[in-house]
């Protein structure tokens, strides 16, 4: 039985749909912590279980009988850390055989402004290490998904203003990347291994700023701006402070170069040539 967590989440329900074409339905779990949200994956025949990444008991009934699971990092980063060690104990204490995870393609966390905020991800690799457990690391760029809220609501009309200097992303499709991840874990020969899972061609921020000028026929402009100047003027426009201090680090890490760094694995698992950011960007802000 293979336990998807994070499974009312956007990827890890990607993940049950890939999983479900090689999979029978009553050989996947899915950890939930509403119930009320999990409707159509008990109509599909999953086994639903009940639990917070935060619950030690939920956690160690729901992973009776499990001899696969997939962490999927949590969404709310108060002591992330805490909840993840919570998952990897109580799939050790069950005898799980094999624990997948979604980290960060990363290379140098060390030397990265980003380590405060995602730093955790090698703290969870290493603590599976440490458990023994065999594992696979899912090394995952940015998704697609994330630049619409980097760039704004408006953007074709305001520019793009973000602190992300010439740094590029490898930014890779939330779909592509839950196809991968099913093939993974439905597959063989991943033990102990981690890959990063990233789109072919990394892009700018300048470079989405051109793409989006193409594709609207009007001049979107880009502009780097300085960590401090940035965080007043989201700060005037009255934004939350997490969001700005989410934003800043991402700035850094990506005028740092974190995220550029391309491989071919997603293509290599999923068959076909990963989707590319300008097809999301057309789809997204060419109607
Ligand atoms: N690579 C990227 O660009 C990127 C961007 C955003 C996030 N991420 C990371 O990737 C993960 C998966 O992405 P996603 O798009 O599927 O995110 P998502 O749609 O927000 O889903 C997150 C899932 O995690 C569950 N969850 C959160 N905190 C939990 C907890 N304490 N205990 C149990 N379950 C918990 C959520 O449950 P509920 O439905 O109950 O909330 C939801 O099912 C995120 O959680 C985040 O760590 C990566």
């Amino acid at each position: 039985m293979i336990l998807v967590t994070g499974a009312t989440g956007v990827l890890g329900n990607g993940v049950i749909e890939n999983l479900l074409k090689t999979t029978p339905a009553n050989e996947i779990a899915a950890l939930v912590r509403d119930e009320s949200k999990a409707t159509d994956l008990k109509a599909k025949g999953l086994n639903i279980r009940v639990g917070s990444y935060q619950d030690k008991d939920a956690l160690a009934s729901a992973m009776k009988g499990i001899d696969k699971v997939l962490l999927i990092s949590s969404s709310d980063f108060n002591d992330r850390i805490g909840q993840h060690k919570n998952v990897i104990d109580a799939a050790k204490n069950a005898d799980v055989k094999h624990i997948f995870y979604t980290s960060v393609s990363i290379e140098d966390m060390d030397n990265s402004p980003i380590k405060p905020l995602l730093g955790d991800h090698f703290e969870t690799e290493d603590y599976i290490k440490a458990s023994g457990l065999t594992y696979t690391f899912l090394r995952n760029n940015l998704y697609q998904e994330v630049v619409p809220m980097f760039v704004g609501e408006n953007v074709l009309e305001t520019g793009i203003f973000f602190p992300s200097g010439e740094g590029k992303v490898a930014f890779a499709s939330r779909a592509d990347l839950a196809e991968a991840t099913a093939i993974i874990i439905a597959g063989k020969g991943h033990e102990n291994k981690a890959y990063p899972l990233t789109g072919s061609k990394a892009y700018s921020f300048s470079e989405i700023a051109q793409e989006l000028s193409k594709i609207s026929g009007k001049e979107v402009a880009f502009t780097s701006p300085e960590p401090a100047v940035f965080a007043e003027t989201l700060k005037g426009f009255g934004l939350p402070e997490q969001i700005i201090q989410m934003s800043l680090f991402f700035g850094a890490g990506i005028k740092n170069k974190d995220f550029e760094t391309t491989s071919n694995h997603l293509e290599n698992f999923i068959g076909r040539e990963p989707k590319k950011l300008t097809d999301f960007l057309r789809e997204v802000y060419g109607k």
